[in-house]
């Protein structure tokens, strides 16, 4: 049955500030929670709806969901997200969703290993959520620039997988980046080589491309989560066309935000 997309006036229930200049916003929006799936995101806004400024709505990845409620990690980088952050809970949100294709976790993968780097966690985290229900081992790689920046491993460890961390400075954690701890996971893990393992991956470009480099040298099946300007999100502007796949024209909204790590960087 194809996915219905919800415009919905959400109910803020929680605003809480999670890392350095990241807020965690919990909405209740029942029609959203019921079915949207790790990877899709949902356009926020307007967020002034009396003086449409900012005028453009907002992408964000759901960051975890449960009964009514979806959660999402807010970044504050620019003015959209800092008026975000200064929601309150019982204020109403403008909320378009699920958008676009999430991850296509394969039936039968005896390792799942998310790799994120910085606010690439969001959508990760909710992955983690759901593989930590499939009978796979699940492992995520978290890398951020410092322990200001990581979000509280408490809350990672509630979900059950097992974590390991790196910041660039070496204040927690490993000292060095999110793909290093995958070196360091597959050196561990001899049996896990091929098809068995899937590897998904959210982060700064340059990071999903080594890691993608990595998952390809080894045969696993490899995803990764883009990132792009958007206007509209569901693929009626082509604002956010990245790339060409056999001369067609690929939205990040519509055909991803997920894609096969090959179709973006490469067989
Ligand atoms: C599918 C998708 C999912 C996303 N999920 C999350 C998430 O879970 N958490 C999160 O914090 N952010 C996420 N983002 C990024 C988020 O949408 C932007 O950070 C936000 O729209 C910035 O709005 P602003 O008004 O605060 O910033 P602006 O004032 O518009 O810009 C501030 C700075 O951020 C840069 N920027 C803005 N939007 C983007 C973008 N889409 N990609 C790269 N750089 C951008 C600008 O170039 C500028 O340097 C996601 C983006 C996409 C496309
Ligand atoms: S944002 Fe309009 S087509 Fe993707």
């Amino acid at each position: 049955m194809p996915m219905k997309r919800f415009h919905n006036r959400a109910k803020i229930v929680q605003v809480e500030d999670v890392a350095r200049d990241t807020v965690r916003l919990c909405l209740q929006v029942a029609e959203i929670a019921d079915q949207v799936e790790p990877g899709q995101f949902v356009m926020l806004g307007p967020l002034a709806p009396d003086s449409h400024d900012p005028f453009l709505n907002r992408p964000f990845s759901v960051h975890a969901c449960h009964d009514d409620i979806i959660e999402l990690l807010i970044g504050v980088v620019g003015r959209g997200s800092r008026m975000l952050s200064e929601f309150v809970p019982g204020q109403d949100l403008y909320v378009l969703g699920p958008l676009g294709s999430g991850f296509q976790v394969p039936a039968g993968a005896k390792h799942m290993v998310l790799v994120g780097g910085g606010l690439g966690i969001a959508p990760l985290f909710y992955l983690a959520q759901h593989c930590s229900r499939l009978a796979a081992k699940t492992v995520l790689l978290y890398g951020a620039g410092n322990s200001e920046q990581l979000l509280s491993t408490v809350t990672l460890t509630d979900l059950g997988v097992e974590l390991a961390l790196a910041t660039d400075d070496g204040s927690a954690g490993h000292h060095g980046h999110a793909g290093d701890l995958l070196l360091n996971w597959i050196a561990a893990q001899p049996e896990a080589r091929g098809r068995d393992t899937y590897l998904a991956t959210c982060g700064p470009e340059k990071m999903m491309a080594a890691v993608a480099a990595i998952g390809r040298e080894h045969d696993f099946q490899v995803e990764v989560s883009l990132e792009a300007r958007m206007a509209c999100g569901v693929g009626a502007c082509l604002g956010c066309t990245a790339f060409d796949v056999q001369g067609k024209a690929v939205r990040v909204c519509h055909e991803g935000p997920v894609f096969p790590a090959g179709e973006v960087f490469g067989p």
